[in-house]
């Protein structure tokens, strides 16, 4: 068989990046990950933990937050992200969807969804409209409501309407930012079908979760970043099985009866004396 050329099957590559935001505050260490193409690899950690800032410095975003890259590598297949901007990253085919969904609340499901995919430069209309079809298919609320204000959907709604956003612009890695927060269950479950229906089409998803069981049950691999370092690494199903993660992230109270969220805390302030080997 002949060998594929290097930029078909791309692969997100951070290999050991540090982040600093002003002159101080080092926000990640040694940070080294990969998302295969066509793979979901979920990201998960406490608060603080630099899950956003490792999505920033992927999507060019964080010099946006004076962040700044002092050392390591970002390479999408060919294409050197680190130190670049947002619309190169887009132009790679690497879309962020930002924490906290933020949509233009005073636009109409339309206009946000025709912001989404700016910077590419003129696209065909038959592109566009491809896109929009799509996102239409996957989120048919926002179908039905394509005049109303984004300001008026439902939380629920308005996540749907950041990654249909970020959809138009034809990603082939998605950057997922904490998009369950703040949701009900139900819509929890609806947007984790969404995850894995992007995924099933072809798009690579590298998915930031507080929710480690419904990122665990969509991921192949999975990080468990703390304060700023990896700190376990490994396929989603064995990691769901550690001990650490159960109790910090899964929600399962310990043998001394601390609360996850007590553990949490106490974890992040013993940095650097936790569970140091990666299951991979
Ligand atoms: N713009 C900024 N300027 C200065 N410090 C920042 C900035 N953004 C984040 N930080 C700091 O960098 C560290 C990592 O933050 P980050 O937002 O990446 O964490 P996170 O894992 O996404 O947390 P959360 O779960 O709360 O979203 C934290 O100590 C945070 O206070
Ligand atoms: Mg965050």
């Amino acid at each position: 068989m002949p060998e594929a050329p290097p930029d078909e099957e791309p692969a997100l590559r951070v290999e050991g990046l540090d982040v600093t935001y002003g002159r101080a505050l080092s926000a990640l260490r040694s940070v080294s990950l990969t998302v295969p193409h066509g793979t979901v690899v979920a990201l998960l950690g406490a608060n603080g933990a630099g899950k956003t800032t490792l999505l920033r410095a992927v999507s060019g975003t964080l010099r946006l937050h004076r962040g700044a890259i002092t050392a390591g590598r970002i390479r999408y297949g060919a294409t050197e992200l680190d130190g670049r901007d947002p619309v190169a990253a887009v132009r790679a085919g690497v879309v962020q969807v930002p924490e906290g969904r933020r949509v233009f609340a005073g636009l109409t499901v339309d206009e946000n969804l025709r912001s989404g995919g700016l910077g590419l430069g003129r696209r065909r209309p038959d592109q566009v409209a491809e896109a929009r079809e799509r996102v239409f298919t996957l989120f048919p609320r926002l179908a039905e409501r394509t005049r109303q204000a984004a300001g008026l959907l439902s939380g629920g709604e308005q996540q749907m309407l950041a990654i249909g956003r970020a959809l138009m612009a034809a990603p082939r890695l998605l950057l997922l930012d904490e998009p369950s927060l703040g949701l009900a269950p139900q819509m929890v479950y609806r947007i984790a079908e969404v995850v894995r229906e992007i995924n099933a089409q072809g798009t690579a998803v590298l998915l930031v979760e507080q929710n480690a069981g419904m990122a665990l049950s969509l991921a192949d691999t999975a990080h468990v970043l703390e304060v700023g370092e990896v700190r376990l690494s490994g396929p989603a199903e064995e990691l769901a099985r550690t001990d650490a993660v159960k109790r910090l992230y899964l929600g399962e109270t310990t043998e001394e009866g601390a609360t996850a969220a007590e553990e949490r805390t106490q974890t992040a302030q013993r940095a650097g004396t936790t569970e140091g080997q990666g299951a991979a």
